[in-house]
């Protein structure tokens, strides 16, 4: 295990002793807590992506990031001592392009510093373009449990239209794989895209479920600001019709026994996403990797960190052990909204006990919002869970505006 330098343990002290200080919230208990790994490069940049990716040197400098990620994670380590990790997440990126052999390492050496759930899932992000046989596999060996392959239409105009660097046979292969690899595993499709009937988009479904993924992600395509797709926007279908898609989705996942459990995610009984519903749970997560997030609870404040965005700049500042570039505690009057941000995703809602356990605060900073969406249709509860309706799943943005502070 590598040495912490003296100053930067004195600095995670000074972390940890801040975090610590007293505060205006009683968080009663800790939530449960998880890892996200980001791994920046990708071959192509998308031109719809406004993730934190990046088309890959000539030379991935693979060791020297898990070096960085590793010293990232030992700084961290006063922040989340003695908590046991219940789910990891690598995602990207393109995860799938580091070598299966130092996903081993990381997934080892991540091992040897943090208290690992016996049954703790790990997901790895996987894009149809770097699926070679066997990788797959490679990936299992090394630890990972579930994969999420990033296939987003199975119609190779559409694959051309998005700038994808697979088709359609590949993105069915990698599938294929996946299912004979892992027990459980999730695709990733976009629907409403550019040029996009109706009848495309039950094709597209209909080959995703003949695939039987236990569990499917499905996107609406957002044309996000300072993307390709922004600056050249192409054409998209109408609102009208996006959401009649969604709603042949939901049919046509339904008929195959996935039920829509969170607005975007569908799952086969038994193979929800535990790290997803960990953040839609409000649940805690320390993200490293160039430009994650984290958010960290303590006995009076709950924290969010990011780290530096740049992938250069992350591995040298991870590497002389400080990763961060931003810390800020979320705010007494933000925390109801931010709940409710995660919390109101999901179909089942959230148990009122969580909402206390998880912000710090009494029910009673919620009653007036709750008692509105009740009103409007848009609630339905009782003693203990909150639900959105079906209208207040078609209206989220407008549920969640309720909880804004003042
Ligand atoms: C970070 S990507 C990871 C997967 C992998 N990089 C890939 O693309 O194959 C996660 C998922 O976000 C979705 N996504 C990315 N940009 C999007 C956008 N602008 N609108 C909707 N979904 C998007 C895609 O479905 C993608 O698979
Ligand atoms: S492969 Fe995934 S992460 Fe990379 S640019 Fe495309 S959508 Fe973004």
């Amino acid at each position: 295990m590598a040495v912490i330098p003296i100053a930067q343990a004195a600095a995670s002290a000074r972390d940890l002793q801040h975090y610590m200080r007293p505060g205006t919230l009683q968080l009663a208990a800790l939530p449960p807590l998880s890892l996200y790994v980001h791994l920046p490069w990708c071959l192509k940049k998308c031109p719809y992506c406004d993730f934190n990716s990046h088309e890959q040197p000539a030379a991935l400098p693979e060791a020297r990031y898990i070096d960085a990620l590793l010293a990232d994670v030992e700084a961290a380590l006063p922040l989340v001592w003695g908590r046991q990790i219940h789910s990891i997440f690598i995602g990207g990126g393109t995860p799938s392009l580091f070598a299966p052999e130092s996903i081993a390492r990381l997934l080892s050496d991540l091992r040897a510093r943090l208290k690992l759930a016996a049954d703790c899932e790990i997901t790895l992000e996987a894009n149809p373009g770097t699926f070679e046989r066997d990788r797959f596999k490679a990936f299992r060996a090394a630890g990972v449990t579930r994969l999420s392959v990033g296939v987003q239409s199975f119609n190779d105009a559409h694959l051309r239209a998005l700038g994808r660097v697979h088709d359609g046979a590949q993105a069915v292969a990698a599938v294929e794989e996946a299912a004979l690899a892992f027990e459980t595993f999730n695709l990733d499709l976009m629907y409403a895209l550019p040029g996009q009937t109706l009848a495309q988009l039950e094709t597209d479904v209909t080959q995703a479920m003949a695939l039987a993924p236990p569990h499917l992600s499905i996107y609406h395509l957002t044309i996000e600001p300072n993307t390709y797709f922004a600056k050249f926007p192409p054409a998209i279908p109408h609102e009208d019709l996006a959401y009649a898609m969604l709603d042949r989705i939901t049919e046509m996942t339904a008929a195959h026994g996935m039920d829509r459990y969170e607005i975007s995610a569908y799952a086969k009984p038994g193979h929800r996403c535990w790290h997803n519903v960990n953040y839609w749970q409000f649940g805690d997560y320390l993200g490293v990797g160039a430009g994650a997030h984290s958010k960290l609870s303590f006995a009076h404040r709950v924290v969010r960190q990011v780290r530096f965005r740049d992938p250069k700049l992350y591995m040298d500042n991870a590497l002389a052990g400080h990763a961060i570039a931003q810390d800020e505690e979320v705010a007494r009057n933000e925390l109801a909204f931010e709940f409710m941000l995660n919390a109101l995703r999901l179909r089942d809602g959230f148990a009122l006990q969580d909402f206390t356990d998880r912000t710090g605060l009494p029910l009673s900073a919620i009653d007036r919002p709750l008692r509105e969406a009740q009103a409007k249709g848009l609630v339905e509860r009782d003693f203990a869970r909150v639900k959105p309706t079906e209208r207040g799943f078609d209206f989220l943005s407008d549920l969640q505006e309720l909880f804004l502070g003042d």
